[in-house]
């Protein structure tokens, strides 16, 4: 049973983490446009999501917005945007820290052969950006399986909240919440092995 729900916790992280680059990437941009209403409305999601709770923000998820849509919310639906749209904040941060590390000589570079901004941006900045966002990405990742234990309020049944379930049944609070722990440890670090391997693979050709 706690198996099964560390499945539905990866589930959860991929899927949110996954939604979360691709909105991450945009905002993450954004923020660097020189558009000033694109930039501050970027801004604004930026800080606030990262200025409130992850537990809030699923509480105005899944509570407060069937109020004004007058229609309850799945809590998978409810779970996965939430998660979502907080992390695409915090990938917005990464991508923008990853791309003002780019020495700017590299666009001054593309620009100066003829690309637009957005190619230089496509072919030249992000693919060194990328590079170097592997190692926070990684981080998001991790924050985000350990944070997703939050769903387990709006009784999304994820590995916590299977915890939770079995104690109920069995009385066995030790054993279950020390398993519980140690199920998200193995995932935890399984990821962040991973990340240093990736980090150490796409190191190679980068000393100038
Ligand atoms: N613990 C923080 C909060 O409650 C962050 C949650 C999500 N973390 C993340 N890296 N997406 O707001």
């Amino acid at each position: 049973m706690l198996l099964l729900g560390a499945g539905v916790t990866v589930q959860i992280t991929v899927l949110s983490v996954g939604f979360g680059l691709l909105i991450g990437m945009f905002v993450g941009i954004a923020r660097l446009s020189t558009l000033w209403p694109v930039k501050v409305l970027a801004a604004i999601y930026v800080d606030f999501i990262r200025g409130t709770p992850l537990l809030v923000q699923i509480f105005l998820i899944y509570f407060a917005l069937p109020i004004i849509v007058g229609q309850r919310i799945d809590p998978f639906i409810a779970a996965i945007t939430a998660c979502s749209i907080n992390s695409g904040a915090y990938v917005a941060e990464i991508f923008r820290g990853g791309i003002q590390s780019i020495d700017k000589g590299q666009i001054e570079a593309g620009r100066s052969l003829g690309m637009t901004w957005v190619q230089t941006m496509r072919y030249i900045i992000l693919p060194q950006a990328f590079k170097r966002i592997i190692p926070p990405l990684g981080n998001e990742f991790i924050a985000m399986l350990k944070d997703s234990s939050l769903v387990s309020v709006i009784g999304f049944e994820e590995l916590t909240r299977r915890g939770q379930l079995v104690i109920a049944r069995t009385y066995g609070s030790f054993e279950i919440w020390i398993t519980v722990a140690f199920i998200y440890l193995v995932m935890t670090l399984t990821i962040s092995r991973f990340v240093d391997y990736l980090e150490r693979r796409y190191k190679t050709d980068d000393k100038h």
